[in-house]
């Protein structure tokens, strides 16, 4: 009772910090700052633009009162130099398909980075997931750019507002990790702005993003630090007034930084040595005037942040919070994707009998959004299963060759749950990961299921692995993604039918890797002048062929049909879709339709909103995510769902005006659980 009421407590008091004003640069800011800049001497300037000490620093100018301001890795929570709270992984908080459990893991992120002195955070990853190889996509949100771009939202205001600077990364087409400093991603114009964009853009436009790392890889010819195109004419053309990083070590050149846009180099200074710069200001090479304007920036955004007027470190919030620790369960616990199940879940009482390699730990990417969490605060899928309390006899079987008692033990439980998928050494940072889960485990759970069918698969990972060695023999397969500290009773809670499983999958899920149309175009691709001449090409490309059609989007496309469509994901409970109408609004049109829970338990379902274009001028996918909401529907009630789709929502980047178009003409709505599977449709006209 006490804990419901500090939790209460807890959660008015964010709510009420989440009223509070946005840290907004205005012109007041623009101006302080450009009052500094005229103060700094060229050296001061010069340090200003790099970071310093650990590389998670920015240079003091302590004779102006400007501060270092300590940053540090995200998204799963705050790393570098800390034990802090470890969050539900991106792909996870994609699967959840909530805006507010989103939000509420940004909140918990601000108010832990808050606690610990760090000002920036970077993070959120919004890269967008190509194929299942790409070893950083469990820190990004999948494969559609509307998802993509809600959540993310939702995140970073969700940090902002504990005037905690969020920075968005990586920019752009930064799909891949394999030879990630060299690839060159090639990518044309109309599938950047549709696909690859949106999410920065609407985190400029709607969230009003701090800052923004750019990519390792080049972008059609040029490293992202030093892209002008995408830095000064997408990025500042869509009204960033923020800062702009560089990815750790990935510039190249003095020139190509101070031309480029770019305002801070990390994680310390390589090309903005002053031995390097000077001569470029001193010589007239370089106007002194894009020192200053990469000072402004950074300024303007520190005073926006208070960083020059209130102290770095908030010491009433604590370090090991319960409130983040409950942000941290809320969004866990609608993250895992139930795939398949014949019917034996959930498994109310019994003997479980709980084992493989991610079992007895709490699994997590490896890199950059590696963390490390408050020691006994992790709750591992063993120790939440023995939470469950009398109902339940649960034994844990620590290795892969089993004893006889081990086999007696397996054959008799009324439920096997075998926990696999990978792990920071097998999926991570600056590689690209196997499809197959890593070796021996597709033996072990076929030992296990050849003992008892009763078998529960649950997988780690950021994305599709290869299932079909064990789809068939195993009664069900639950995606749990990488769960953070929480993640271990959320995945009980969903076992034993505590709570119904709510995710849903943000990409589609072939079944096979080359089904993917993406595939065949992943990874470096030998340029076919490279193969006539190989000194003539000596960068690895990876040409993104399949366009604007990725994921779902390419389905008709291409005629491939995946396994589990995007959006899928299996209930315990079942839902009725009826009464679909549709209404003007001011900027476009709302969409009102009914969902009621006719099975036995209540439960959460996310709704999707596709629209299709019924006579399009050009070349568009069938349909496209436009609209998403999720609500807890009690059994045997209904839920009225009411999703706007503003006119932006129809809409097709046009390569010859190089701007959004609306094509007048008829569309269809399509409203349904999944994009496989869709109950309502309602027609349109603009
Ligand atoms: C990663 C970034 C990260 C940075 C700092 C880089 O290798 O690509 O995402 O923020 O390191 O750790």
């Amino acid at each position: 009772m006490r804990k419901l009421f500090i939790i209460l407590i807890l959660a008015l008091l964010a709510s009420a910090s989440a009223l509070a004003q946005p840290y907004t640069i205005t012109q007041n800011e623009i101006d302080r700052a450009a009052e500094l800049v005229a103060q700094m001497t060229l050296d001061e300037k010069i340090s200003l633009v790099a970071g310093i000490d650990d590389g998670f620093h920015t240079a003091p100018v302590e004779r102006l009162g400007i501060p270092s301001v300590r940053m540090a890795d995200g998204p799963q929570g705050v790393r570098n130099k800390t034990n802090s709270t470890y969050y539900p992984c991106g792909i996870g908080l994609a699967a959840s398909f909530n805006r507010e459990a989103a939000g509420g893991v940004g909140d918990g992120i601000g108010l832990d980075a808050s606690a610990r002195g760090v000002r920036i955070m970077l993070c959120p990853g919004v890269n967008i997931y190509r194929t299942a190889l790409c070893g950083r996509n469990f820190e990004y949100y999948g494969e559609d750019p509307f998802l993509t771009s809600e959540i993310a939202v939702s995140y970073i205001k969700g940090i902002q507002q504990h005037r905690v600077m969020a920075c968005i990364k990586h920019f752009a087409a930064n799909s891949q990790e394999y030879q990630r400093h060299l690839t060159a991603s090639i990518v044309d114009e109309r599938t950047l702005n549709e696909i690859y964009f949106p999410a920065f853009r609407k985190a400029v436009e709607e969230a009003d993003v701090a800052t923004v790392m750019t990519c390792y890889n080049m972008l059609n010819g040029l490293h992202g630090a030093e892209n002008a195109w995408l830095i000064k004419d997408n990025l500042r053309a869509w009204g960033f007034e923020g800062i702009i990083m560089s990815d750790w070590k990935s510039t190249y050149t003095s020139q190509g930084v101070l031309n480029s846009g770019l305002d801070l180099e990390m994680p310390l200074a390589f090309t903005m040595r002053p031995e390097m710069v000077k001569p470029l200001i001193e010589n007239g090479v370089v106007p002194e005037a894009n020192l200053d304007l990469m000072c402004r920036h950074i300024l303007q955004s520190f005073i926006a942040y208070g960083l020059l007027d209130l102290p770095a470190q908030d010491e009433s919030i604590p370090e090991d919070y319960d409130y983040s620790r409950q942000m941290a369960y809320n969004a866990a616990v609608e993250a895992p994707v139930l795939l398949t199940n014949n019917g034996l879940l959930p498994v109310k009482k019994g003997r479980i009998v709980v084992l493989g390699p991610n079992a007895n730990t709490v699994a997590f990417g490896g890199g950059s959004g590696r963390m490390s969490p408050i020691p006994g605060r992790n709750i591992t899928p063993l120790a939440g299963l023995q939470e469950l309390g009398k109902k339940f006899k649960v034994q844990y079987i620590e290795n892969s060759e089993f004893t006889d008692d081990e086999r007696k033990a397996i054959e008799k439980a009324d439920a096997v749950v075998v926990v696999a998928g990978f792990n920071h050494d097998t999926e991570r940072e600056n590689h690209d990961r196997t499809y197959s889960l890593p070796e021996g485990q597709n033996e072990l759970i076929a030992a296990v299921s050849a003992l008892n069918s009763r078998t529960v698969v649950v997988i780690n990972s950021g994305g599709e692995v290869d299932i079909t060695p064990f789809k068939d023999s195993v009664s069900a397969i639950i995606m749990a993604w990488y769960g953070g500290q929480e993640g271990g009773r959320a995945l009980a809670d969903i076992i034993s039918g505590k709570v119904s499983p709510s995710g849903k999958l943000p990409f589609s899920f072939w079944g096979s890797y080359e089904k993917n149309p993406a595939a065949q175009y992943y990874g470096p691709i030998e340029p076919e002048i490279h193969k006539i001449s190989p000194s003539r090409n000596p960068y690895p490309h990876t040409s993104y062929t399949e366009g604007i059609f990725v994921g779902y989007r390419g389905v008709e496309r291409f005629c491939a049909e995946p396994m589990f469509p995007f959006g899928y994901g299996l209930s315990y409970t079942a839902f009725d879709y009826s009464d679909a109408s549709i209404e003007p609004s001011a900027d476009g049109c709302e969409v009102v339709f009914t969902v009621k829970n006719t099975g036995k338990m209540d439960a959460k379902e996310s709704v999707q909103v596709y629209v299709a274009p019924q006579n399009p001028s050009v070349l568009r996918p069938a349909f496209e995510l436009k609209g998403f909401d999720k609500k807890l529907i009690a059994k045997g009630a209904s839920q009225e769902f009411r999703i706007k789709l503003p006119l932006s929502a129809f809409s097709y980047y046009d390569i010859e005006s190089h701007s959004w178009k609306v094509d007048p003409g008829k569309y269809q709505i399509l409203i349904g659980p999944s994009s496989g599977d869709i109950r309502l449709t309602v027609d349109w006209s603009i």
